[in-house]
């Protein structure tokens, strides 16, 4: 996962091939991994940043659950990039579109072809998984004539701080799949003000949020159905993330994968529950792991947002709601916000 650092830029393969992947791990005043691994591990609940659990294995099983029939958010999502991207991509109003957490990029497709349709583009995904950046911007490319696309290889704050350091004019940043809602509110605070710091005035910033809804939908949508392993499979990868990185002895079946909605905070908590009392060292990082029987640790939050708390939350970092997109249900939404000029 950790792109290195020997800043070479590594050229995707094919005539066409118009895109680029840069190593940006671990730059400017971000908080190294280690760190940040070891901070997560020591809550109360122990939990594990959400970046760690995206490898290659990881982004596949990722996909793999954006195909289950109850989770809706990726349908919901397409849909509404398919009947709007036009509209969305004129209001982006430029050719730099910047996007957190790319993944397949199958549904930024929708966008970047509404943009080209206005202007010449360049996308710039920042993702921590090197192989989906590399096969999204083969995908991209090879489907859209003309675009640009330069990977960022690192995490957010990774990214933000090359593009800023790399000043080019305007930029869009996107940011979909309500992945948003995976960070609790003090890391989406910290990372509204990196993108903040990124943007110039009048800058826009697209982000897609599930709003709250009933348990029972919540709790089918993020748990797997009968026969089907692929959420397990995403959330015990974090301990094989661990075992590789860090030289952990986590055993995957001494944990039980579940989702549980929690109502007092509007947040969906993915669980690695521990069959039995467990004391696990990860030498890595210098620390034990304990996890009582029937306690858990926290592998994703996915924040589940009020439209309105939405405005006031992206608001207070110096940006204006310019125009929303929900579904026919009022369940699920793209917003955009317009950087304001006085900071
Ligand atoms: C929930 S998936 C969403 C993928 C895609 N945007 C979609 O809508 O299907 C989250 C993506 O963000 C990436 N990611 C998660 N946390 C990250 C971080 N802190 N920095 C960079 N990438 C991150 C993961 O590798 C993964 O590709």
């Amino acid at each position: 996962m950790r792109p290195g650092g020997n800043g070479r830029a590594v050229t995707g393969p094919g005539p066409r091939a118009r895109t680029r992947i840069l190593p940006v791990a671990d730059r400017g005043d971000a908080v190294p991994e280690e760190e940040v691994v070891r901070d997560h591990l020591g809550r109360t609940p122990p939990g594990l940043p959400p970046w760690l659990g995206y490898d290659e294995a990881g982004s596949l099983l990722f996909e793999r659950i954006t195909e289950l029939p109850a989770y809706y958010l990726t349908r919901v999502e397409r849909a509404l990039l398919e009947r709007h991207s036009a509209e969305v991509a004129e209001l982006l109003g430029c050719g730099r579109i910047v996007e957190l957490g790319s993944g397949s990029a199958k549904k930024t497709r929708l966008l970047l072809e509404g943009c080209l349709r206005l202007r010449p583009t360049s996308y710039l995904p920042i993702d921590v998984d090197r192989s989906m950046l590399a096969s999204s911007g083969a995908a991209l490319c090879a489907e859209l004539d003309g675009l640009e696309v330069t990977g960022l290889w690192g995490r957010y704050e990774d990214g933000l701080d090359w593009l800023r350091a790399h000043a080019g004019g305007p930029l869009a940043v996107v940011f979909l799949g309500s992945t948003f809602g995976n960070a609790v509110r003090e890391e989406r605070g910290g990372l509204l003000r990196e993108i903040a710091r990124s943007l110039g005035p009048g800058d826009a910033f697209l982000v897609s949020a599930d709003l709250d809804k009933d348990r029972e939908t919540l709790e089918a949508c993020y748990n797997d159905p009968p026969g089907d392993a692929a959420f397990a499979g995403f959330r015990l990868n974090y301990l094989t993330r661990l075992n590789d990185l860090y030289g952990a002895e986590f055993a995957l079946d001494d944990f039980v994968p579940r989702a549980r909605y929690n109502a007092d905070t509007s947040t969906v908590e993915g669980r690695l529950v521990a069959r039995a009392d467990r004391a696990v060292p990860v030498p890595g990082l210098g620390v034990t792991v304990r996890v009582p029987r029937g306690g858990f640790l926290n592998v994703g939050y996915s924040v589940k947002f009020d439209e309105h708390g939405l405005a006031r939350e992206v608001g207070a970092h110096g940006f204006d709601l310019q125009a929303r997109w929900l579904d026919e249900d009022a369940g699920y939404g793209i917003f955009l916000f317009r950087r304001r000029g006085d900071g």
